[in-house]
């Protein structure tokens, strides 16, 4: 992806220490005081789900894990003081999400598991911007949705895959069978990300992976930064796992809403992205939720609550990220956050004042 502007002195700093080489000697390494820039980035923020330089800066040492940054050695990826960096971010997340979340009990059954994990979809109140898209939305805010979605949507599947070597069984064939449709069945024009990158050009937007992270918020990013933290860690297998059934749980029927909108708006590509997920996630949420959730839960029960954990963080950060694009619509403005020619026009304009 190409590199994004910095939102404050944590990316500031990562970003300069990343167009170096990697290896320099601690002392005249820019890579040396980050972790301290990354503490101190933390205790600034006002609770850092919401904090853009903390998640701008989260997403940039995931991005070393994926595809890698344009200009930046990939030999980075390994560095001790990135990855100690990355764990003061992704700790400070998860502390937060764990804080924000209730405890659920956990059943012993995989249908039990499955039941459970339904009912809390069911039970989920959050603000639904498929709904708006379906039926209120306009052309530019359609845009503005694909543009917010982009950040996970072109590398959708991605995050879920690093679960396959952490997991055995029924947990493991399930969630390969899943994947197997999320990359089109080996047809790289049916991945479902390609669908997703075919939605954007159709609507006049750059397909490239990370092309609209500068104007992605903190509130979307955060939920992509979520996923990636799963997948990164072996530990958190149980969440990435949970992570995966919610998502699939809560996709098919929204799926129809959208692909409802984007055909009144005259967005047949975007359409079959969504068309796709209605009837393909309405096999993936039994799969997720019975075989490997359920089975999860049965064969590693030490990681069982994590997999309900997984689950509720899908719908709270759902609900962050709609709840941000729905006032900022309400308001008449736009959900994206300015382009940087624009962001640094108003910046001169308000220092002239
Ligand atoms: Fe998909
Ligand atoms: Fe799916």
């Amino acid at each position: 992806m190409r590199q994004p502007q910095p939102r404050g002195p944590l990316g500031e700093d990562l970003l300069a220490a990343l167009r170096e080489a990697p290896g320099a000697p601690a002392a005249e390494s820019r890579a040396a005081a980050l972790p301290d820039a990354a503490r101190a980035a933390v205790s600034r923020a006002d609770g850092v789900l919401a904090d853009d330089d903390v998640q701008l800066s989260l997403f940039l040492l995931h991005a070393l894990h994926y595809q890698g940054i344009d200009g930046v050695d990939d030999r980075w990826e390994s560095d001790p003081e990135l990855l100690r960096t990355r764990g003061i971010l992704s700790d400070a997340l998860e502390t937060q999400l764990r804080a924000e979340l209730p405890a659920d009990t956990v059943p012993g059954t995989p249908q039990s598991v499955a039941d459970a994990l339904f009912a809390m979809a069911a039970d989920d109140d959050g603000p639904s911007l498929a709904r708006h898209l379906s039926g209120r939305a306009d052309a530019v805010q359609a845009r503005e949705f694909l543009q917010l979605k982009s950040a996970y949507q072109l590398m959708e599947g991605d995050p879920h895959t690093w679960g396959i070597p952490r997991l055995a069984g029924r947990a493991k064939a399930g969630l390969i069978e899943i994947q197997i449709d999320e990359y089109g069945g080996g047809n790289a024009a049916r991945m479902h990300a390609a669908l997703f990158a075919a939605g954007m050009r159709e609507a006049g937007l750059d397909d490239a992976y990370g092309s609209a992270v500068d104007r992605v918020p903190a509130e979307w990013l955060a939920g992509v930064n979520t996923v990636s933290m799963f997948g990164l860690h072996r530990r958190l297998r149980g969440a990435v796992v949970g992570h995966l059934a919610m998502y699939e749980m809560t996709s098919s029927v929204p799926s129809k809403f959208l692909a409802r909108g984007f055909h009144r708006l005259g967005l047949p590509a975007a359409a079959a992205f969504y068309d796709e997920h209605v009837e393909a996630d309405a096999a993936h949420e039994q799969i997720a939720a019975r075989d490997m959730a359920g089975g999860l839960v049965v064969e590693d029960p030490a990681v069982a609550a994590d997999v309900f954990f997984g689950a509720r963080c899908v719908l709270h950060l759902d609900a962050l990220a709609a709840r941000q694009a729905l006032a900022r619509w309400e308001a008449g403005e736009s959900a994206l956050r300015p382009a940087p020619a624009e962001f640094s026009r108003s910046a001169a304009a308000e220092l002239v004042r």
